[in-house]
């Protein structure tokens, strides 16, 4: 049978919501990790960086950008254990600037991915899944990389029906 890891990036606080500002105590991808754990099972880990972003929107705009513009690889608290036992990894982030945020580049440039699935997830805020994918397939050589799932941030809350059924498909 096949080992699922779902891991993901996915940031509290100050966020960009149906045009406006607002804070949130539980990240939107963070959510859907938690929805696609659920129906499908496998293990959970939140990607954290040592240095966290700005609590405040707007700075965290900033700092994603000059991270983007600098192609960085932000440090990270921990890494999952034993990735390579698992085939199917889920890989689940917000939309940053069109992409995955960095600190995901940081941990996927890390591991051989030589024949693991690779099914990514992206909550956002219309821009769906970006370049993300297209990023992902150049950072993953040897990954199959399936179709992604986009997800309205501000509707995550409500996504657990759509969520778990991509999940169940996608396996
Ligand atoms: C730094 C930053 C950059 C963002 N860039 C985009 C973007 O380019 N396109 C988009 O649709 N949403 C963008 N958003 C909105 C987030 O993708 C969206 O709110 C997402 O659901 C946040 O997920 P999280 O709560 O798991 O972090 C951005 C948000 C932040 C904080």
């Amino acid at each position: 049978m096949s080992k699922i890891l779902i891991v993901y990036y996915s940031r509290k606080g100050e966020n960009y919501w149906n045009g406006s500002i607002k804070s949130i105590t539980k990240g939107n991808t963070e959510r859907v990790a938690e929805f696609i754990q659920k129906a499908v099972g496998g293990d959970l880990f939140e990607v954290e960086t040592v240095r966290s972003y700005s609590e405040s929107y707007m700075t965290c705009i900033d700092e994603a950008k000059q991270e983007l513009r600098e192609k960085a690889r932000p440090e990270i608290k921990a890494y999952p254990d034993n990735f390579e036992e698992y085939d199917t990894i889920f890989v689940g982030y917000p939309n940053w600037w069109g992409t995955m945020p960095m600190c995901m580049f940081t941990l996927l440039e890390n591991y051989d991915f030589a024949g693991k699935t690779i099914i990514p997830f992206c909550t956002n805020e219309g821009s769906g899944m970006g370049g993300s994918e297209r990023d992902l397939k150049k950072l993953c050589k040897g990954a199959n990389v399936k179709p992604g799932l986009s997800i309205h941030g501000a509707e995550s809350e409500q996504s657990e029906s759509k969520a778990a059924a991509w999940a169940k498909k996608s396996l």
